[in-house]
Parts: C-alpha cells; structure tokens; sequence
C-alpha cells in the first residue's frame, strides 16, 4: 500500500461518524424519479450530491437539467497522463409502497446491527455516497486524486433512463474517458464479493382491455358480454407455458446459445439453493426447464406480470363485470435481443388472442439494452484485485438478473470498457419494504473504490 493510500484509509476511518451522519442526511430526502409529487424532493438530491462535489474539490459541477430530472455532473482531471474514469451513479430511487411493511418510515434511516435501513441504502444512494467520499479522501488527505474522474449521476434510473441517451449525446465532449465505472449492482449470495459482467435488458409494456362504457350489474348483464378481465386473463395465460417458458412466437430467436465454457462458469458458483428458497419465502423455485437457476437468471430471457388490476377490490362482495382490465408486462432480455423487436412480438401476440367484444390495446412504456463484457480487461482485473485485498476473497463474476440501460449506453457511445463495480448485500430488499445496506459492504466499498483510483493509475492511460 502506498504511503498515500496509508494517508486516505486514515482519513476514513478517523470520519465514519461524520460520514455516517451525511449518509443519513442523504436518505432522508425521498428523491422518487417516477411520482410527479416528487420533483422538488429530487431537485433536493441532486442538490445535496452538488453541495458535496463543489465543498470537497470537484471541479465543473452542474445539475445538468433534462426533459426529466436532472443529471449531476462534476470532474476532476488535473492527473496528467493518468487515465481517466467515468463514474456513473444514479440518486433517485424506487417507490416505497406497501408502507406498512415497513418498520420504520422508508425516509428516516434506522441503524440496526450493522445495516442501514431506508428506501436508497442500497439502491443506489449508498453506493453514490460512497464515491462522493472516496474523492473527499483523496483530496482532503493529498490534494489530488490519483486518476482524472468524470461523475455523472442519474435521476431516473428507476423510470427506465429515458432521456438519459439524449443526455450522453448532448455532452459528449465531456465524457472522454478510458473506463466506465458503474457502482449499482453487489455481491453474490451469501455477501461473496463479486464483480458483475452482464446485464439483462428490459422491454416493459402495458396492456388495457376495455369492455362496456361503464361497470355493469352482473346479474342483468352477466351472460351477455365478455369481461374484460376474464379476457386479460386469457391473453397472459396465451404469453407463457405452464412449464415456465414464453410462448410468444419469436421471443427466443434472437437469443444467443450459452456455450459449454459459459455454463461452466455458471456451474462454479456456489448457489446454496435450500437457502435461496428459503430467503424468497417460496415452495421451489420455478421457471423455464433445461437451465439452473443461476442461468435463468443471467442468460435466458423472462416474461412477467408486474401488476394486474381492474374490477372491484375493496372489502366484500360486489356484483359487477368490470368495465376495463389492466396489466403491467415485462420481459428480461439477454444477448442478442432487441426491445423493439421483442415488444413488437409481445403485443402480436397479445393481439392475436381471440377475445371478441372488447378492446385490446398494447403500450410500449420503456426499454433498455443488456451488456455482457469479458473478464479479461486490465481495469477489471484491477478492480478485482483491489476487491480482493478488501474484502479478502476473490471475488465471483456474475451476469445479473437485473438492468442498468445507462451501462449499455456508455458502452455503444464510449466504446470503452465498462467496469460493473458494486458493493450491495444480496438480502438488501432492493425495491421492496425495509431495504438496507450493509455497513460493512459500505465501508469495504469506499475503501475498494479508493484504492481502485490509485490501481487505475497504475495502467496505462
Ligand atoms: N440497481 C438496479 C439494477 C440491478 C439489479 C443490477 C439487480 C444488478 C442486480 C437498478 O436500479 C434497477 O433496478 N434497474 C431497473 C431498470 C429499469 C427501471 C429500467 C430494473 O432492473 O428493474
Ligand atoms: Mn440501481
Ligand atoms: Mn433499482
């Protein structure tokens, strides 16, 4: 460890409190990109990380405005000759309903045997706190960071990055760099270091059937129209076999065969699959036959019901045919999939069900692209060593379930690498009531990520 390195792991462990205290200031501001209400909540967040940038030395800072919420960007490139590293975050976070599965409010952060809980700890409001401080370490402690940094830090990640791209192409004279950096994913089950490689994309679509003008009286009428939720019905069953695979003509065409070298890798990791049921709260897992979960996971493609709703739903009986019925579709997409390709597929066969006497319509709300990238780049060996030394095991490389659209973006418009460098515990409740993050994988990440600087520096730039 360098001198400089003794000095920075100093400072951070002389300002955990401090830091601790900033992180929780952090979390209280509900920065929910997809409610309305909060627009001026996630003004505050982008504000907040600004403060933070500007105070500890950042240079170019600006809440960059889009057709959405903003984009916070800041660099600093004084090391000469030294390569140049784009951080990508995001601040916004998911919405926090049920509430009342919470313990405490998802906005007042409890500290709880080693975890913070609070809708963001994790996802990914921990993680972009973490690097505002690796930077606040290497500058307060040496007045200089070993590599020059670029942060950009999205505010609608979790609505589907839609103006996101617009926003890279718009500001790309100040996005040279060497490295993606992109800290939103965590380690494998059981809280194993790991580095991500892949990404699943997403195409996401709503389905609206529309039967009578209004509710009818079931017994009046009942018998002499079609119920559009009987009809939605009938389409999603249409959508997927029972066995757990799609049946939407096409959807596997375009999917890329795992090689035996892939299924290997995915065969060395070590899933404990009692206690992955167990952790779900399921009977079995379930899902299309001929791949290990893990491979379900990573590299074949799902089609899911998010949210189905229509019709009657309070307390007690009520006796109607609903006059509309409603879906929220998804599918996960992996190598070499398209969103436009596999929505229009979807909706041809949402279409193509028979269900005469009411309106089907079929909506495209948002996409995004997979990634998959190699281990083999010197910036992730170097990342991967750098987990290493922190955490002090090697860590697994994994193809994630979940989608960054933003890392496939970088990826097309950059063309350079893109290093998936996350630190979340795999019981984080990400999206779900009472989300947490591990303190220590917080603490372990800032330190990885401090350290990582100075390992970057240490390649060619
Ligand atoms: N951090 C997640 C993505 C993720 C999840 C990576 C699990 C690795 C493992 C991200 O914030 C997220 O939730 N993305 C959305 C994307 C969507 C809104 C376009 C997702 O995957 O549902
Ligand atoms: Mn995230
Ligand atoms: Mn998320």
């Amino acid at each position: 460890m360098s001198d400089a390195l003794t000095r920075v792991e100093a400072f951070i462990a002389a300002t955990a409190q401090e830091r601790l205290d900033d992180y929780v200031d952090f979390l209280r501001i509900p920065s929910i990109s997809t409610l309305g209400e909060h627009k001026a909540d996630m003004l505050a967040a982008a504000d907040f990380v600004a403060s933070r940038l500007s105070a500890w030395g950042l240079e170019h800072v600006e809440v960059s405005s889009t057709p959405g919420h903003p984009v916070v960007y800041a660099d600093w490139l004084h090391a000469e000759g030294a390569p140049t590293a784009i951080v990508y975050c995001h601040y916004d976070v998911q919405p926090v309903d049920p509430l009342d599965l919470w313990i405490r409010p998802p906005f007042e952060p409890r500290i709880e045997e080693g975890r913070i809980f609070a809708r963001g700890a994790a996802d990914d409001k921990g993680q972009l706190h973490l690097h505002l401080w690796a930077a606040r370490a290497w500058l307060q402690t040496e007045g200089r960071l070993p590599i020059n940094v670029r942060y950009v830090f999205e505010g609608e990640e979790e609505s589907g990055s839609i103006n996101f791209d617009a926003w890279l192409r718009a500001n790309r004279h100040r996005l040279d760099g060497d490295v993606v950096v992109v800290s939103d994913t965590g380690f494998f089950e059981g809280n194993h270091a790991a580095l991500t490689i892949g990404l699943r994309g997403l195409m996401y679509a709503q389905v609206d059937v529309t039967g009578p003008t209004v509710d009818l009286h079931s017994g009046t009428y009942g018998g002499n129209v079609q119920n559009p939720a009987i009809a939605l019905a009938r389409i999603i069953t249409a959508l997927k076999r029972e066995d757990g695979s799609v049946a939407v003509e096409g959807f596997y065409d375009d999917v890329r065969t795992l090689s035996d070298a892939e299924r290997t890798e995915f065969a060395r990791l070590p899933l404990d699959e009692a206690a992955f049921v167990r952790k779900l709260g399921v009977s079995e897992l379930f899902g299309e036959p001929g791949f290990s979960p893990l491979e379900r996971r990573g590299a074949r493609p799902t089609l899911d019901v998010n949210g189905i709703w229509g019709g009657f739903q309070g307390e007690g009986s009520k006796t109607i045919i609903p006059a509309h019925a409603h879906a929220k579709v998804s599918c996960r997409l992996v190598p070499d999939m398209d969103p436009m390709r596999t929505f229009e597929r979807v909706r041809d066969a949402v279409l193509a069900v028979d269900v005469p006497g009411v309106t089907v319509k079929v909506t495209l709300l948002n996409g995004g692209m997979w990634s998959l990238a190699g281990i083999d780049h010197p910036a992730t060996q170097a990342a991967a060593r750098c987990l290493e030394e922190v955490f002090g095991e090697r860590p697994y490389y994994l193809r994630e379930g979940g989608s960054i659209p933003a890392a496939a973006s970088f990826a097309t418009m950059l063309g350079v690498p893109v290093v998936l460098l996350g630190f979340t515990n795999p019981d984080d409740q990400a999206h779900a009531p009472n989300e947490q993050m591990v303190l220590a994988n917080y603490e372990g990440g800032l330190r990885t990520i401090a350290r990582y600087w100075e390992a970057l520096a240490g390649l060619a730039g």
